[in-house]
């Protein structure tokens, strides 16, 4: 079973997908910790934002693996466990000139698309999962928040990590990705089979609830399809 989530920074995808995973004993997919890698390997090499030349070559020598755990995701660059130097406010500004180049988003789709098939089963999660990586996945979620829950749950994240940041930074940061990223999951947005939800009010726990009812209900129609086609 795929199940893809998408939607702005801050929606609480990350937090979720992990945690609905874990719950159904399937592997994690963090697309966006591949987007930030190649943006640390461009700034460790000096290569620039507006060089997109250099960064499309230092995306295609780069060698990223990623160790999707249920309760962290080791990140490690051409053999360097980065999983913490990719979380910090300067990469989170490269990652969008990265992210913004086609040859460099093909590249990751075509990698995280392996990934697919090598694990079979996944929740993976980004910006582009239900509408570009995996269009046939089994259970396709927008997810989103109000930008002011969102600007106070990246606070508390980076707080938590130890990191002294200006809440007006996080508000000015979600909203240059807002209008870099918005365009990526909008083709969902008309589709009546992709669960879209608002998670402002809601804690981790019931949006997980509510997700592992939506893959029972899907799991529930995909055999009664199966059953009706064997019986013609
Ligand atoms: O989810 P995140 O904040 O770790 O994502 C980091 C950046 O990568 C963000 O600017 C959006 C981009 N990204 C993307 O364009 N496509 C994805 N599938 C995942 C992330």
């Amino acid at each position: 079973m795929i199940i893809t989530i998408d939607g702005p920074a801050g929606s609480g995808k990350s937090t979720i997908a992990r945690k609905l995973a874990a719950r159904l004993g399937i592997p994690y997919l963090d697309t966006g910790a591949m987007y930030r890698a190649v943006a640390l390997r461009a700034l460790r090499l000096g290569v620039r934002p507006n060089d997109a030349a250099g960064l499309i070559e230092c995306a295609r020598q780069s060698h990223i693996e990623l160790d999707c755990g249920p309760t962290f995701t080791r990140v490690v660059l051409d053999g360097e466990d980065v999983s913490e130097a990719i979380r910090g406010m300067t990469v989170n500004g490269a990652t969008s000139a990265v992210a913004r180049l086609q040859p460099i988003r093909e590249l990751l789709v075509q990698r995280q698309r392996e990934l697919g098939r090598r694990f079979g089963s996944l929740v993976t999660e980004g910006r582009d999962q239900g509408s570009v990586v995996f269009p046939d996945a089994d259970l396709k979620v927008v997810m989103d928040a109000t930008l002011d829950r969102r600007v106070k749950r990246r606070h508390l994240e980076m707080l938590a990590d130890g990191e002294e940041v200006k809440v007006q930074d996080i508000l000015d940061n979600l909203r240059e990705r807002d209008n870099n990223d918005a365009h990526q999951w909008a083709p969902l947005l008309s589709d009546p089979d992709v669960l879209q939800l608002d998670t402002s009010h809601m804690t981790v726990a019931q949006v997980v609830e509510r997700l592992l009812a939506e893959v029972e209900r899907r799991r529930a129609r995909s055999a009664s399809a199966a059953r009706t086609a064997n019986s013609r």
